[in-house]
């Protein structure tokens, strides 16, 4: 669809209730989103099929499900208190606060992201080149600050500094700290990985653009530990495999595109980072990113806990601490790249158009209407089948409306097939069945619903 806007996301999401505002009804929290009905069962499936190919499909690959609140230590090592910052800058002028690197990105229409440049640098750019205040207009700005992204809590009953703990600033720390746990008890062998799908949080100065960038949200990370000096080869392989796994839950080539980081941007310990970018609708963003992390992560881990997190191979009885490959994606990215992509509004006849969401079956969020064509006749009959077929996958029921009307409301969420229930069910045992993308309707046996379905779904 041409010149679809992040605005008619949003409203398309609300109004059929896969994404609503944050504690809506006491006027939202910035950034705030909660998942409905519909946002759910579509987020469940993106973590699902991720879960099949990265941990069950991969040899070698383990999951876990760590704790969000972590001993603080944990950060301390990993960097994160010191430097899991934004510069920060502010307008003299009309006040408002604006990440210094983001300026400058907008500013020259992302030809400079400013990621990698110290403060002096960003500074510099922005008075030499007058780069106006959003809000504005003016270019009269503060100096830059850091700001750290973790937010703090407290444990415990007392709040001093003591008690201070972090919400998980991402999910990859949860796997780093369980590496020797998962080696010993999973009998694990290099090459082997490590996924986790949860929250992270992170408290950024610039939300926005609906899901794309919130304080909250989830991640579906990967370690993938490996002999050092293989690194950069199974960098190459984690890359394609994740660009295939777009492809393969739906999205068009043409809107996925590699970046690679330049040596500048590239952080001090990694050797090589590829992002894997989305065409949204505000234009290119990260949606994967795959970095080589080296041997930083365990390097600093076995450092500041005095833990060795070294691997003994078995056969050359070398000791070494592993390379780590991170793929590490966002839930809720994917799923507004997933929304983007599948989202159309087709003319079907002369003045007549359709909302349709053509979402892979397997990622929708309902596998199959069940529609009585007339209530009074057909309804006891359909009730039936909802029982039989809601007991395979996720199942609808709609009797109000002409069936016309229905087709389209299930045609806009997305649901692949729709069966209407008449008297050739009650007299003859058949079914018409109605396929959301060609809009064509087949007579099949009711008792070959549920293989029809099964033989279209892959995870
Ligand atoms: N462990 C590495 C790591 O966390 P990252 O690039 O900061 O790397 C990985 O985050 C992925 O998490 C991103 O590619 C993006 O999909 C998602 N992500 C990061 N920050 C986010 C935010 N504020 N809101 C939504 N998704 C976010």
């Amino acid at each position: 669809m041409k010149d679809l806007t992040m605005e008619k996301i949003v409203n398309y999401c609300k109004q059929y209730g896969f994404v609503y505002q944050g504690s809506e009804i006491y006027g939202g929290l910035a950034n705030s989103w909660d998942y409905g009905p519909l946002g759910k069962e579509i987020k469940e499936n993106i973590k699902r099929a991720w879960w099949k190919k990265f941990i069950q499909e991969e040899r070698n690959s383990f999951g876990i499900d760590a704790a969000i609140i972590m001993n603080p230590q944990v950060w301390v090592a990993s960097g994160h208190v010191a430097s899991f910052s934004d510069p920060l800058i502010d307008c003299k002028a009309c006040k408002s606060r604006h990440r210094a690197d983001k300026l400058i990105e907008d500013f020259t229409e992302g030809k400079e992201t400013g990621d990698g440049w110290d403060n002096k640098k960003l500074e510099k750019f922005i008075s030499d080149n007058k780069v106006p205040c959003p809000k504005c207009g003016k270019s009269d700005f503060t100096g830059i600050r850091q700001f750290n992204l973790l937010f703090e809590t407290h444990m415990g009953v007392t709040e001093d500094s003591s008690s201070k703990v972090y919400l998980r600033g991402e999910t990859a720390q949860g796997i780093f700290v369980n590496y020797n746990n998962v080696l010993r008890s999973g009998r694990a062998k290099i090459p082997f990985g490590i996924g986790q799908i949860g929250k992270a949080f992170r408290n950024e100065i610039t939300p926005g653009n609906f899901i794309f960038r919130t304080r909250e949200f989830e991640q579906m990370e990967y370690e993938f530990f490996c002999k050092p000096d293989t690194d950069l080869e199974w960098h190459a392989y984690w890359k394609q495999k994740c660009l295939d796994f777009l492809k393969e839950v739906g999205l068009k080539e043409e809107n996925l595109k590699y970046r690679d980081h330049s040596p500048e941007e590239l952080s001090f310990y990694s050797k090589a980072t590829t992002d894997i970018e989305y065409k949204y609708p505000m234009g290119w963003g990260e949606l994967w990113g795959i970095a080589d992390r080296t041997d930083y992560d365990l390097s600093v881990h076995e450092k500041h806990s005095k833990t060795e997190l070294r691997y003994l191979d078995p056969e050359t009885n070398e000791k070494y601490i592993p390379y780590v490959v991170e793929p590490s994606v966002g839930v809720d990215r994917l799923f507004l790249a997933l929304i983007c992509d599948a989202y159309d509004e087709e003319e079907i006849a002369e003045g007549d158009t359709r909302e349709v969401l053509h979402i892979i079956p397997s990622l929708a969020a309902y596998k199959v209407a069940v529609l009585p064509l007339v209530k009074k006749y057909h309804s006891e009959k359909a009730l039936e089948v909802f029982n039989d077929l809601s007991k395979h996958f996720m199942t609808t029921y709609d009797e109000s409306g002409s069936i016309g009307k229905r087709y389209r409301r299930e045609d806009a969420i997305g649901t692949p097939w729709c069966i209407t229930i008449d008297d050739e069910t009650i007299n003859n045992g058949t079914v018409t069945i109605r396929d959301r993308d060609t809009m064509k309707q087949e007579t099949i046996e009711l008792s070959k619903v549920i293989e029809y379905i099964k033989e279209r779904i892959n995870f």
